[in-house]
Order: structure tokens, then C-alpha cells, then sequence
């Protein structure tokens, strides 16, 4: 009896544990287009972003380059299908000068890279570079226009010089300079970081300069519509939005910046791969903390802009660590590992959930910078964790969001808590449905009951990345250590029963 009574109760427990991680999808309630822009990424002329990470010059015979940019991070990049790319800047932007990057190369000015080393910057890759790379990758440009040291004038003229098609003065030089047709780029940021780098500016000052900046960046091409993006709040600094919003007219403003990284603390951000558990809880408790900025500036544009017309740009995100022992501290080259794909996996679904309002968001940084998904050394290349994570979120991509409701567990850590389990979901064109998990809980598995209402799935499938330990990466000489692998975690009955293992990301396919 006694027996029967333990028995019993054990199941109970049991039953109630994993009666706490519920999920319910909606899969008949989608009406929001998730866009493919908040997949997108970022490249700043900072540390060797681009030199030596997508450029190595026309003339560099070891490694394989088209038109300089090198043909494996080209294909790699695609494959992850790579939908938008910020360029020049980050803090790099609002000290360049656009001419300084045309004509002959060894014509070009020199000069000093400020930011970021202190380096000597010779203006080898420039506007065409950059362009003619983006349609290789098949991506949309993204132009951080100078404003803390450029003028309307050198604005405007870059804009007509890449987006006017007919007889003007600057086309003329483009022409002359080798490129006949108008690349029609959509996506112009009106300076970045303005409270910062970009001028240390207040943001009743910044709303006057950008109204004057925006009224004079003319549509030249009548194929596109220009994109003008306010340089927006740095974290909680909700007034910052709250004015841009209040202030701007908006026939001339399309989206409004946002910035957040993820690190213990600024003051002492640790390494990027010896960390403990009490550094990776603080980590993710920041990487989470996106999901209240994103709700709280999306209800301050709420009340301006109750229609939504004006997107949220997350244009830089991600984890913040000490740069790799030996490397240069202006460069911020930092390792890469489970804890960063736990990173992208929660934050990727906080954009998605909010899709409505965030529509263009950019990791920091693509290449060999920050939260990468490429490292480089030489002639060799990986991919790191995050773009795993980032590849196999593809699928949502442009989807329709499918409304879900989650109950999660917590993830506990010395009395503190995080719910446990993050979640997405959408549809896509061909009627498939993907649901992306990830569990950050370091040490539990999770088990998860999916109640799918409103269609029915004859087939599950999915992928999975997970590893050993928190802190593992790829390295040049094990560039595979961490990969997704084929889910067999999942049984699909009335529900869909999923385990999840700790620190895992895994993104369902449902047919
Ligand atoms: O991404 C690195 C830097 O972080 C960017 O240049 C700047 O915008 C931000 O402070």
C-alpha cells in the first residue's frame, strides 16, 4: 500500500512538473508578417570585420575572392540567407566621409580609424565594394549615413550618387567610376548613436538635426522608396523614443533605432569562454531583459503611431564580452559558444513574437566581431554557434506569425529564476509550420506539451543545436564541434510532446 502510495505520488510530482511547460499553438490565428530583415547583420569598418573577414582584395591569390570579397564567406552567408547588411558604422559611420571610398583606390585619402584601434583606414573597400557585395549575397543594403561630422550636403549627394539613374553630377562619377545602373537602396540610418559616438547629442537637439538631415534625403529613384531610420534609444532610455516619436513629423520618419547588448555587466564583462554559471544566468537575464524594451518602446510608438507605419529597429544587438586574450582591444574579437546561441535563440524569438512593430533588426557583428557568425584566420573560415542558430531560424523568415501562449518553467539559479523555455512560431508560403524552442536552463531538460489548435500535422521533423557544455565552440582546428543535428526529441499524437536538453535550441518543421 505504502508502495502504491510513493508510486503514485512520484507520478504526480512528475505529472506536475511537466504540466508546467505548456504550449499552445494557434495555428489558424496568423495575420503578421514576420519580415526577414530582423535576421539581418551588421558590418562596421571595426577591427577585421572587413578587412580580412569579407575583403581580401582583388589581388590576394590564397584566398579564393570575388571581386575581393571572399567566395567562402559569400556562400556561407547565403546559405544562411543573410536578408539585409548595415554598413559602414556603428560608431565608424558618423566619422566617414563616402567620396574618400570611390575611384582609383590608390587615389584614395587615408585616414584615422578613431573608434576603433586607432588603425589607419585607406578607404580600399568603399560604397561600390560594399554594394556590388550585397547583390552577391543577395542581400539589401542598409547605409549609416554620417551626421555627427558629415552635412546635408555629403548626404544627399551619396544618395544620388547610388540612387539616381538619370543625368545628375554625381551620377555622372558613379558612372565614371565604373558602375552604369542606380543601385536603389532603400534602407538609409540618419546617424548612429546620436546620445553617443555619434555626437553626444540630447535627443531634443538630434530630433531638429534629423528633421532637417530627413527633408533632404530625396527619393532619386522613383524604384525606391527611401527607408529613413531614426538613430534611436540606447537600452531604457524610453524618453529618447518618446520624443523621436513626438517630435518627428512622420511622412519622413519609417523606423526608429534601438540598441542593447548582452554582458554580466559593462564594468566587467568576462571572457567570452571561461565563464561560470552565475555569468551565463546574467548573461541570458540580459539578453532577456530585450523582450521589456521591445514592449515598452513598442507602447510609447503605440500611442503616436497606433497603425504601426513606423518600424522598431533593433539595428544592433548582441553578447558583449572581453576581447580574446592577445588581440587588440579596439577590435573586440571575442570567441563564440553555446551561450551565445542561447543568445540569438531567445532574442530571435522575442522579434519574432513582436513583429508586429519590429521589423529590421541587425546582429553585431557579422565577421570576426562581437556576437560573430563567421571567424576568420587567413585563409581559414567557421561558423560559429550563432550562425547555426541563425540558419536554422531561416525558416521564418518573411512566415506569418503564429500566435502562441506559453507556460514555462523556471530556470533557477541560486534563489534567482528565468523562465526556462523561449518559443516562436509561424507559417510559411508553402503552408509548413516551424516552431522554434530553446531551453536555457543549464542543467534540466524540458519537457514540453504542444497543444496545436486549428489544423492538423500528420508529420514532425526537426533539428537540433546543443553540446556538451555551456562554454563549448569551434575553433580553426575543430571548426564542427558545435552543428545542428537531426531531432528525434519530438512524437506527434493528439500533441506534440517535446524534450528539450539543457541549453538547447531546436526549431520543428510540422507538416
Ligand atoms: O558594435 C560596436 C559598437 O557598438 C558600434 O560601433 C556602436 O554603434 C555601438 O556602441
Amino acid at each position: 500500500m505504502k508502495k502504491l502510495f510513493t508510486t503514485v505520488l512520484v507520478l504526480a510530482l512528475v505529472l506536475q512538473v511537466n504540466a508546467q511547460n505548456q504550449l499552445i499553438l494557434h495555428a489558424d490565428l496568423g495575420k503578421t508578417k514576420i519580415s526577414k530583415h530582423i535576421y539581418g547583420h551588421f558590418s562596421e569598418h571595426l577591427g577585421k570585420c572587413i578587412y580580412g573577414g569579407f575583403y581580401v582584395g582583388e589581388n590576394n591569390t590564397k584566398i579564393a575572392n570575388s571581386k575581393g570579397v571572399r567566395k567562402d564567406v559569400i556562400e556561407a552567408l547565403k546559405k544562411m540567407k543573410i536578408p539585409n547588411l548595415r554598413w559602414p558604422g556603428g560608431c565608424f559611420a558618423d566619422t566617414y566621409h563616402w567620396e574618400d571610398g570611390i575611384g582609383p583606390v590608390s587615389q584614395r585619402p587615408k585616414m584615422i580609424n578613431t573608434n576603433w584601434g586607432g588603425v589607419t583606414e585607406d578607404n580600399s573597400f568603399g560604397t561600390h565594394d560594399f554594394l556590388n557585395m550585397c547583390e552577391l549575397l543577395g542581400a539589401e543594403p542598409y547605409l549609416a549615413a554620417n551626421v555627427g561630422s558629415g552635412t546635408v550636403q555629403e548626404f544627399t549627394q551619396w544618395i544620388q550618387y547610388v540612387n539616381f539613374d538619370g543625368e545628375s553630377p554625381m551620377s555622372k562619377v558613379r558612372i565614371e567610376n565604373g558602375r552604369e545602373k542606380a543601385w536603389n537602396v532603400k534602407f538609409w540610418g540618419v546617424g548612429n548613436e546620436a546620445w553617443g559616438c555619434g555626437g553626444n547629442m540630447r535627443v531634443e537637439h538630434y530630433v531638429d538635426i534629423y528633421r532637417q538631415y530627413a527633408t533632404f534625403m530625396t527619393d532619386w529613384s522613383n524604384a525606391s522608396q527611401i527607408f529613413r531610420i531614426a538613430s534611436g534609444a540606447n537600452g531604457a532610455d524610453y524618453h529618447w523614443t518618446e520624443v523621436l516619436m513626438r517630435d518627428i513629423p512622420h511622412d519622413i520618419l519609417d523606423g526608429v533605432a534601438l540598441h542593447h547588448y548582452s554582458n554580466v555587466q559593462w564594468s566587467n564583462k568576462g571572457s567570452s569562454t571561461d565563464f561560470n554559471e552565475g555569468q551565463y544566468f546574467a548573461t541570458l537575464k540580459s539578453a532577456l531583459f530585450m523582450d521589456e524594451l521591445v514592449t515598452r518602446h513598442s507602447t510609447i510608438m503605440d500611442r503616436y503611431d497606433p497603425a504601426k507605419k513606423i518600424a522598431l529597429v533593433v539595428d544592433e544587438w548582441g553578447g558583449w564580452y572581453d576581447v580574446e586574450p592577445g588581440t587588440n582591444p579596439g577590435f573586440l574579437y571575442q570567441q563564440n559558444t553555446m551561450r551565445d546561441a542561447m543568445i540569438a535563440g531567445v532574442t530571435l524569438n522575442i522579434f519574432n513574437n513582436h513583429s508586429e512593430r519590429v521589423r529590421i533588426a541587425n546582429l553585431a557583428q557579422t565577421i570576426n566581431v562581437l556576437q560573430a557568425v563567421i571567424l576568420t584566420k587567413d585563409e581559414k573560415m567557421i561558423l560559429t554557434p550563432t550562425y547555426h542558430v541563425m540558419e536554422m531560424y531561416n525558416v521564418h523568415q518573411d512566415g506569418i506569425l503564429l500566435p502562441i501562449d506559453l507556460k514555462t518553467n523556471n530556470y533557477q539559479f541560486e534563489g534567482k529564476t528565468l523562465p526556462a523555455v523561449s518559443a516562436s512560431a509561424s507559417r510559411d508560403q508553402s503552408g509548413t509550420t516551424h516552431i522554434s524552442l530553446v531551453n536555457i536552463d543549464a542543467k534540466n531538460a524540458q519537457e514540453i506539451s504542444i497543444q496545436l489548435q486549428g489544423t492538423k500535422y500528420n508529420s514532425v521533423t526537426g533539428r537540433i543545436l546543443t553540446s556538451a557544455t555551456l562554454q563549448d565552440h569551434n575553433t580553426f582546428e575543430n571548426p564542427s564541434k558545435v552543428k545542428p543535428e537531426t531531432f528525434k526529441g519530438a512524437t506527434l499524437a493528439s500533441d506534440l510532446k517535446v524534450t528539450l536538453p539543457p541549453f538547447s535550441v531546436v526549431v520543428l518543421e510540422l507538416k
